[in-house]
């Protein structure tokens, strides 16, 4: 996969002086970051300092003050037909796994691709049923949300954002809601997905997971990207002293 002649190199998404404010707050800070196409990055800082809005400038949930968020080299869209596409090409997986309670698992999954990719439904639900497969809840394709556990509930919000063939997917804590049980299964998936070259931003608290599937820990602190590394140099070697208590503290658990 060249693109030859560009001097961007296969970066997926990048973000060039982004700043943004909720009011006085000054959620982010000139933020600089690109995430090259099959990198996994995980993102950790303390509660507050800007990652899920990081996440949400990402796929224009939140709209930025300043700066730009390009996906694929092109300027993120703000309205319209470009917006829906946009969403389509980053997945989102929340803490709270969002399903559609009034929808089977196998409808919510079929839902985005025939509404927005015009997918044809019967082609949908036989890819919709590989996923499910994928996530290891193919079973479970007739019941309806409620019936089904946290953890397999959010392999189905994985399987429905893949479903979408995004570009990128953005995991915002994906497991803080689940029991410890359940924890595991979930990064398994997504451990899967990482191997398997999915280009993936990952807000998480599970060091596990990072040291295990990041390409690159980033560590925010105040809306500031205070530092970022490998997970290695990371974990054995924090430089800045926010990093090095952040890191004390949670490590301790
Ligand atoms: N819609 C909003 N309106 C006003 N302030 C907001 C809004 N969303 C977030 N904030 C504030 O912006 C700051 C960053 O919030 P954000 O949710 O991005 O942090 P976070 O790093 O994801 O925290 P956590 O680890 O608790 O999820 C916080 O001070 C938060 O209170
Ligand atoms: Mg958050």
């Amino acid at each position: 996969m060249s693109d030859s002649g560009t001097l961007t190199k296969t970066d997926l998404v990048a973000l060039t002086g982004v700043n943004k404010h909720f009011g006085e707050l000054h959620v982010l800070k000139d933020i600089n970051l690109s995430i090259a196409k099959g990198e996994v990055v995980v993102v950790i800082g303390p509660s507050g300092s800007g990652k899920s809005t990081l996440c949400r400038a990402i796929n224009r949930l939140e709209p930025i003050d300043e700066g730009t968020i390009t996906l694929d080299g092109q300027p993120l869209p703000s309205e319209g037909k470009a917006l829906a596409k946009l969403r389509a090409d980053v997945g989102m997986v929340f803490q709270s796994f969002n399903l559609f309670a009034h929808k089977t698992i196998l409808q919510n999954v079929t839902l985005g691709p025939c509404k927005v990719r015009k997918t044809d439904p019967k082609v949908a639900e036989q890819r919709a049923m590989e996923l499910l497969e994928r996530v290891g809840v193919a079973n479970q394709a007739a019941k309806f949300p409620a019936q089904l556990s946290g953890g397999q509930q959010q392999r189905v919000a994985i399987a429905r954002a893949l479903a979408m063939d995004p570009k990128v997917i953005l995991f915002d804590e994906p497991t803080s809601a689940l029991d410890p049980e359940m924890i595991q299964e979930v990064l398994e998936v997504m451990i899967d997905l990482a191997k398997q070259g999915m280009t993936m931003v990952v807000v998480t608290h599970e060091m596990g997971f990072a040291r295990t599937a990041a390409n690159r820990v980033v560590f925010m602190a105040d809306g500031e990207i205070v530092e970022q590394a490998s997970p290695e140099e990371f974990f054995t070697n924090p430089t800045s002293r926010r990093a090095q208590d952040f890191l004390g503290k949670i490590l301790k658990h």
